[in-house]
């Protein structure tokens, strides 16, 4: 998935160390399908040069306001008119405060102020995004955070800086963002904010049922699904809590929403962290909960004693979280998304589900083809029939879901 596709980016360098990063965010924005003009200042050809530049992006680089190669010698005007965004990778303090005075004495500086600016409280039409790079007294300066927040009320989209090891030795904020999280950044900015202001719940992953303190009941999945779907709502605005069984994921970095995460085992603790939630707009239960527990967990590991002594376990049904959820839910409100991942009859089994769950909208798929895979393939079914998305990578079709759900709130 080319999730850039279309975009052309005039990244600016300035003056950072960071700026060694520059070329392989070039190369990330690139992978990603976007179009790439490089501007640097003076500085940043101090720390990376041009000509490695032109060679990732396959453009001439830009530095000079005076380059005589725009043909009406207005490269300030010239170079921004046909992009999508201006991403300035990394931004120094010196930059952060010229680009807050609105001081134009070098071309990308002319530039950023020539891009346009809010009128009638419309965003010009080419949106500007930093990401900080410094030193950590720098960083924390009050002349530097007057910076940030006359940039922030100026509407330029602020990307970290992260905290961690600086170039300096010294460790503290202003570590500029990865280059993949800076392309994932982007990317999320780009999607439409279809839900703006919207509390979303997700369940993601197995949940584990204990036998013993060192065995238990699970099954095979990966929650990459339902992170998927946690992403895809965060670059679509939404603030999401994810509940998550038993999975070696990280949370998806909120670029444009918010995130909150909390780890639970068992299905009776997802039961109970879900519930904890009643005010949330959208629910998507994604987790393959299990449907079993064992009734008396051991307090001590079993013993295999001879070869004819098998343990029984005694199983009891589990909660099922999402019926209950969805039978609190008054009005649809909240919305409720069901999973179902079936080995066979799919659409069958996930007509009966929507019925039984008494949900508006299920998404099954194949389990066994897509536990722990990236790619993977879905039917909506709801009320008006199925619709089938993919073979494709669970962000898209997580996109795909988040769209096709705004369109049923
Ligand atoms: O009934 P079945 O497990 O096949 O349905 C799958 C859907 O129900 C998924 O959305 C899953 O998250 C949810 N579920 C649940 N609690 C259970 C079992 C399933 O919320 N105990």
């Amino acid at each position: 998935m080319m999730s850039l596709n279309n975009k052309t980016i005039l990244l600016g360098i300035t003056g950072g160390i960071a700026a060694y990063k520059s070329p392989e965010l070039v190369r990330q924005l690139i992978k990603q399908g976007a179009k790439v003009k490089v501007v640097m200042t003076d500085a940043a050809t101090h720390f990376v040069t041009p000509t490695t530049l032109q060679a990732v992006s396959g453009n001439p680089v830009f530095i000079s306001q005076w380059d005589a190669r725009i043909p009406n010698g207005m490269p300030h005007i010239e170079l921004s008119r046909d992009v999508d965004a201006i991403l300035i990778a990394p931004v120094s303090a010196d930059f952060m405060a010229k680009l807050s005075l609105g001081l134009a004495d070098d071309l990308l500086s002319t530039l950023c102020l020539a891009r346009g600016h809010e009128s009638n409280g419309v965003l010009s039409d080419c949106p500007l995004l930093i990401t900080p790079s410094m030193n950590r007294q720098m960083w924390e300066h009050v002349a530097t955070q007057r910076s940030v927040e006359k940039l922030l009320q100026d509407q330029v989209i602020l990307l970290g800086p992260a905290s961690g090891d600086q170039a300096c030795g010294e460790v503290g904020m202003g570590r500029m963002l990865e280059p993949v999280e800076i392309c994932e950044a982007l990317i999320a900015f780009f999607q439409p904010k279809l839900l703006q202001g919207k509390k979303v719940l997700i369940t993601a992953g197995p949940t584990y049922e204990p036998i013993d303190p060192v065995r238990g009941l699970t099954n095979r999945s990966s929650g990459k699904m339902g992170f998927a779907i946690a992403r895809a709502a965060l670059e679509a605005g939404a603030t999401v809590h994810l509940i998550a069984g038993p999975v070696s994921l990280e949370t998806p970095l909120a670029y444009s929403g918010k995130i909150t995460r909390v780890n639970v085992m068992s299905a009776a603790d997802m039961h109970a962290a879900v519930m904890a939630h009643p005010d949330c707009d959208l629910f998507f239960s994604v987790a393959a909960v299990a449907d079993w527990r064992v009734n008396h967990i051991a307090e001590q590991k079993i013993k295999k004693q001879s070869a004819s002594d098998i343990p029984a376990f005694d199983l009891v049904q589990n909660p099922d979280i999402l019926l209950e959820f969805a039978k609190k839910s008054v009005n649809q409100h909240p919305f409720c998304i069901g999973f179902a991942a079936e080995t066979q009859n799919l659409i069958d089994h996930g007509k009966k589900k929507l019925l039984a769950k008494n949900i508006p909208l299920l998404i099954a798929n194949h389990g066994p083809s897509t536990f722990g895979e990236d790619h993977n393939q879905i039917t909506l079914i709801d009320a008006q029939g199925e619709s089938h998305f993919g073979p494709a990578d669970k962000i898209s079709l997580a996109r795909d879901v988040i769209r096709e759900v705004s369109k049923r709130l």
